[in-house]
């Protein structure tokens, strides 16, 4: 829900966004994948069975140097299968704990696809990051997830205190999505 509101305001008002994750036959889908694209692939196939027109999903997540990438595509049950953002954010700052300020270097990555149909055999799919590095304080009230921990950039504030269009005009979620505008724009399907 908080990516989908993301995603209907980068997009703006040329597009009409259902949240298909919302109906009632939409499965939990396993993300088995071992790479944000295939994720966002399972995903993908999932909403075009129960829904006929375009689709897009998004897999994302937080990838730390310091822990060699994770929580990575396990972001949202970094802390146990039935986690919450707050439980996460407790492991990853417990977990970074001896790790020195220079050494927290992290990014977010997502990866957005976008089919016609479930068997569709040319997906668009756009990938983009967002560097940072994780704070040892969480601040800010925005955003959702690892945000209120992800200092954007080389500055001292988090995503958390970005206002929501700010976010939007820098973040993994948005450079990827305006990607994928940008290739079906070009006209290549
Ligand atoms: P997904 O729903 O399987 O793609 O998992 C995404 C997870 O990555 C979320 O539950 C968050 O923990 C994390 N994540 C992805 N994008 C963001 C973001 O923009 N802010 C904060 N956390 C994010």
């Amino acid at each position: 829900t908080h990516k989908v509101r993301e995603i209907r305001t980068i997009l703006g008002g040329s597009f009409e966004v259902s949240d298909l994750s919302l109906l009632p036959a939409m499965p939990e889908v396993e993300e088995t994948g071992p790479t944000f694209e295939d994720n966002a692939t399972l995903k993908a196939v999932a909403a075009s069975l129960l829904f006929d027109g375009w689709v897009i999903a998004d897999d994302s997540g937080l990838e730390v140097d310091a822990l060699h990438g994770a929580p990575g595509i396990y972001s949202a049950r970094y802390a146990g299968p039935a986690c919450d953002d707050a439980a996460n954010n407790a492991k990853l700052l417990r977990d970074l704990e001896p790790v020195a300020d220079a050494a927290r270097t992290a990014r977010y990555r997502c990866a957005m696809v976008y089919l016609r149909w479930p068997e569709d055999p040319s997906p668009v799919i756009a990938q983009a990051a967002w560097e940072g590095r994780i704070g040892r304080v969480a601040r800010g009230t925005g955003g959702f997830g690892y945000d209120p921990l992800f200092l954007v950039g080389a500055s001292a504030r988090t995503a958390a205190e970005f206002a929501p269009a700010d976010k939007n005009l820098q973040s993994h979620r948005g450079q990827a999505l305006r990607g994928l505008v940008a290739a079906l724009a070009s006209g290549a399907r």
